[in-house]
């Protein structure tokens, strides 16, 4: 049996930080993982240049039945802390949007940071390995219990371990339930796991008139969700053949419930109903050419197909009710999705472990003490643009200091 003083399953974004940090303040940490290659989901991040964190990430970029539960760990560990990381390791970075941070060359950089962080640790690492199970064994005399864990390459014995799983997302690249299923062995109630950061798909029939539309890209203000978890973001959609793309439709996505309605509003900022009263009455130009002033030609056209409006009609005989319903259609498109591309396409999962059975300053059970979540398998999920990652480090940090 090997014995040491931490398991940490899972060596992705969150897994290889935290084990990182809890080699490097002593502990005899042995880092496991099942997938053949480490840090798949780093190495395709960002489109191979890795969104490493959000420079202005705050709890409000997040969502959890618990809004709340990250506010500690997002406190501990800031983007600041882990660009100070990045410059020590001499990685060069730009800012791509709204505080987005990206490697100038490859996502791999990141990769290799947080190998040398884990050697820095005297992390030791056992990869390809199956885990196969985990229990914990409640000793005479012990006020807290150890943990058992099966697996390839032989038992191992640990007083803690962490969970590091992640995901749903992308299973062929090694996503997988586990953290979700030693969640329910230890009675934590779960969040229904759901697609996030996902494009939305909508019924054929419904969708027949926008798939010409496909490749179409444009800012638009979208609001989705309902009640508290009702979010409104101004970003670029795109028409894909089956549905809706595009920062826009991924970060709605993430509050979307089935059965729900979009609200989409083209040109956001622009109030339509003067603007193209007043092109009524002071422009020439056929109602067709006039929408291309504001939106992209192919929309503009399929727009007035849509609502049965003459491209071709000079804007000064288009009657009061078809202008007003155009452009009360360009504020407030309703449309109702299918459903989203799934686990194939999602960047990643909301939902997953309850933090209300997870204290928020150690990512520590409260059923089981020394077993510890962190990363994507629980339920906090950031918005597109580098939140993702800067909860693995925030959430990973956090357990590393009370391991
Ligand atoms: P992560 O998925 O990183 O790691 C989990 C690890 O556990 C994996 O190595 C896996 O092999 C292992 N594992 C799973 N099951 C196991 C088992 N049964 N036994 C042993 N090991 C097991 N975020 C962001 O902030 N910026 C970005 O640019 C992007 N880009 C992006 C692109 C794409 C295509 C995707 C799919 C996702 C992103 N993300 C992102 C999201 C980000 O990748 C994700 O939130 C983090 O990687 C989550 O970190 P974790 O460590 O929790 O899981």
């Amino acid at each position: 049996m090997k014995r040491v003083d931490v398991v940490v399953i899972g060596a992705g974004a969150a897994g290889l930080f935290c084990a990182a940090q809890a080699g490097q303040r002593g502990a005899r940490v042995l880092l496991i993982d099942h997938a053949d290659k480490i840090a798949e989901k780093i190495r395709i991040s960002g489109g191979g240049r890795c969104n490493f964190t959000n420079r202005d990430a705050t709890p409000a970029n997040f969502h959890s039945r618990n809004p709340h539960f990250c506010r500690s760990a997002l406190a501990r560990y800031t983007s600041q802390d882990f660009i100070a990381l990045v410059q020590r390791h001499r990685i060069a970075f730009h800012e791509k949007h709204r505080g987005q941070l990206f490697c100038d060359d490859s996502s791999q950089q990141i990769i290799d940071l947080l190998m040398r962080e884990c050697e820095d640790g005297n992390v030791e690492r056992w990869q390809p390995c199956a885990v196969r199970a985990l229990r914990a064994r409640e000793g005479a005399g012990e006020r807290a219990p150890r943990y058992e864990i099966d697996t390839d390459r032989g038992p191992v014995e640990a007083r803690s371990v962490v969970i590091a799983t992640g995901g749903l997302p992308v299973p062929k690249i090694g996503a997988t339930d586990f953290g979700l299923r030693i969640a329910k062995q230890f009675g934590h109630p779960l969040v229904e796991p759901r697609p996030a950061l996902v494009p939305l798909v909508f019924d054929a029939a419904e969708w027949a008139p926008f798939v010409a539309l496909a490749g179409v890209s444009l800012e638009v203000e979208i609001s989705s969700g309902s009640g508290k978890q009702r979010a409104r973001f101004v970003e670029d959609l795109l028409f894909t053949h089956r549905g809706l793309s595009g920062p826009a439709v991924l970060q709605a996505s993430s509050y979307w419930q089935p059965g729900e309605t979009l609200q989409i509003a083209f040109a956001p900022g622009t109030d339509w109903c003067q603007t193209l009263s007043r092109a009524k009455a002071t422009s020439r130009r056929q109602l067709g050419n006039e929408l291309a002033t504001h939106l992209p030609q192919r929309l503009a056209q399929a727009w007035l197909a849509r609502g049965g409006l003459p491209e071709d009609k000079p804007m000064p005989e288009v009657a009061d009710k078809p202008l007003r319903q155009l452009a009360e259609s360009l504020s407030a498109w309703r449309i109702a999705p299918a459903g989203t591309e799934g686990w194939k396409k999602a960047e990643v999962m909301a939902g997953g472990v309850d933090t209300r059975e997870i204290d928020s300053k150690t990512m520590e059970s409260r059923r089981a003490p020394g077993l510890h979540f962190i990363g994507e398998v629980v339920d906090v999920t950031g918005w597109l643009g580098g939140y993702n990652f800067q909860w693995a480090w925030a959430s990973g940090y956090a357990c590393a200091e009370a391991l």
